[in-house]
């Protein structure tokens, strides 16, 4: 009784919202998840053999660029992963996405490395998802190559191509048989523009409009080869399907003037077609040749920052997604300005896109400066991905509110944002024609959130992290989200 008047209560504060949401339900077969990093939840950073990997290295030797903070024991889900495989069976999600640590299978990240350990770590979880019903949707890289990768060049070493291959291949001979669902890379933006560009994600190399572009070159062509090799020696038998998750803001014209409307769409093209081209037609889109080209020449570059793809690399990585996916999180307003000053040598890919990019001041805060809340976006964004690649399946794969993990009462920020975005995304379906199948909330548990440590949170359960026993504990938006996922109803 007590807990219906509970749920009576939390439903009335996160449906007082005046927006108007539908009682419209989800399709039966739509996947509900939550998702989740290995990085960011597991811990056991050395533990049973696992190798050192970017993250490890980064946040132990550059504390100040991690908030001073790290991973090292996280929310301690390499020993609590039962625990957390209950809390998701209690949500009533029919969807898990996580990832695999890639050195904690293979230490030095070859496949000679093998780790017994930790390939039993994620047997074990595989397993345990699916006796309670839980679909694995497994990312092979979510951002925490080993290091001893990266000493080679990490991805500005085109050789990270094969190594990307012989590990996708080792997971599909161990796994493949129990998971369907397979993503070669998440956000390969943020690893490439922040892991390589600005720095300011591991490994923290500083290379804007230069180290940027050939990682994310020799990461579609990784892609692009594990997905012709799945295809080739695993299909037949294991019958899944393998996609890349790619991020992107909606980008929002400032005005309806043709020069506004252009600057959103070259951002869009910059952001999601940098990646979302390429898997889909063979090429980057042709605004980023055209304007990388010229801009390397007035820069005195001699050739292009951008690199080409061969004919034979064009038709490797054409059409290499099964369905497409998205984390969307938030939304920017572009407008067209002055050419940038070109600076000899010393390019960046802001200037290479343009534009102005802002948010405006009137549009919902968070605690993170560049993150507001936009429901809306979240609409324009999975059409724009429909219209532009010819109406593919489409995942959302990510999508949180952020705070700074104090909050437990809530409803009407997390709870109420997780309702707004599902009905727009739910307009995107039953109004737009956009064949959207899935919705992975980030994230089951507060966790480490990379360049800022555990200072923002996201997770429907709290963690105690002074604790050293890592106590979960449910926030009131977990109630709410298992209303939605076991009715598929975004109102009681
Ligand atoms: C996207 C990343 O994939 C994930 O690792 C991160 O924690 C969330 N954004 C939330 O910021």
């Amino acid at each position: 009784m007590d807990v219906l008047i509970i749920c009576c209560c939390l439903f009335s504060i996160v449906f007082a919202d005046d927006y108007f949401v539908s009682n419209r339900r989800f399709p039966k077969n739509f996947k509900f998840g939550t998702a989740s990093a290995a990085y960011q939840i597991e811990g056991g950073w050395d533990a049973d053999g696992k190798g050192e990997n970017i993250w490890d290295r980064s946040t132990h030797l550059y504390p100040e660029k991690n908030s001073y903070q790290n991973g090292d024991i996280a929310c301690d889900s390499y020993n609590k992963w039962e625990e957390d495989v209950e809390l998701l069976k209690g949500m009533g999600v029919n969807t898990y996405r996580f990832s695999i640590a890639w050195s904690r299978v293979l230490p030095t990240g070859f496949v000679n490395s093998s780790n017994p350990a930790g390939i039993a770590y994620y047997k074990n979880l595989i397993a345990a998802l699916k006796a309670n019903n839980i679909e694995p949707l497994v990312t092979m890289h979510h951002w925490d190559i080993p290091t001893v990768l990266e000493d080679l060049g990490g991805f500005t070493n085109p050789e990270m191509q094969e190594w990307f291959v012989d590990y996708a291949r080792f997971l599909f001979e161990i796994y493949g048989d129990d998971v369907k669902e397979w993503i070669t890379f998440n956000e390969p933006k943020q690893t490439c523009e922040h892991g390589y560009g600005t720095g300011a994600l591991a490994p923290n190399i500083v290379s804007p409009g230069i180290k940027d572009y050939i990682c994310g070159h020799n990461l579609i062509i990784a892609h692009g080869k594990a997905y012709r090799m799945y295809e080739q020696e695993f299909k037949n038998k294991q019958n899944g399907r393998v996609t890349m998750v790619i991020d992107s803001n909606w980008f929002e014209p400032a005005s309806d003037i043709p020069e506004d409307v252009e600057a959103a769409e070259r951002n869009l093209l910059f952001t999601y077609g940098w990646f979302g081209h390429p898997v889909n037609f063979g090429d980057y889109p042709e605004i980023m040749k055209e304007r990388i080209a010229s801009r390397s020449q007035l820069e005195g570059f001699e050739s292009s920052r951008l690199p080409t793809f061969t004919e034979e690399e064009k038709q490797i990585i054409n059409g290499t997604v099964d369905y497409m996916c998205v984390n969307i999180y938030t939304s920017s307003m572009a407008s067209a300005s002055a050419e940038p000053v070109i600076k000899p040598l010393n390019p960046d890919r802001d200037s290479d896109i343009g534009t102005n990019v802002f948010q405006p001041d009137d549009w919902e805060p968070t605690v993170t400066s560049w993150f507001k809340v936009v429901p809306w976006g979240s609409r324009k964004l999975v059409k724009w991905i429909s219209d532009t690649y010819g109406h593919p399946e489409i995942m959302v794969t990510e999508n949180g509110y952020h705070d700074n993990g104090t909050v437990i009462h809530d409803i009407d920020t997390r709870g109420r944002y997780h309702k707004l975005y599902l009905s727009n995304l739910q307009d995107a379906l039953y109004k737009d024609g956009v064949n959207l199948t899935g919705y992975m909330a980030w994230a089951l548990t507060d966790d480490f959130e990379w360049q800022y440590g555990y200072n923002i949170q996201l997770g429907f359960y709290q963690v105690n992290f002074t604790d050293p026993e890592r106590p979960r504990r449910p926030k009131d938006s977990s109630e709410y989200y298992r209303h939605v996922v076991t009715t598929g109803c975004l109102v009681p």
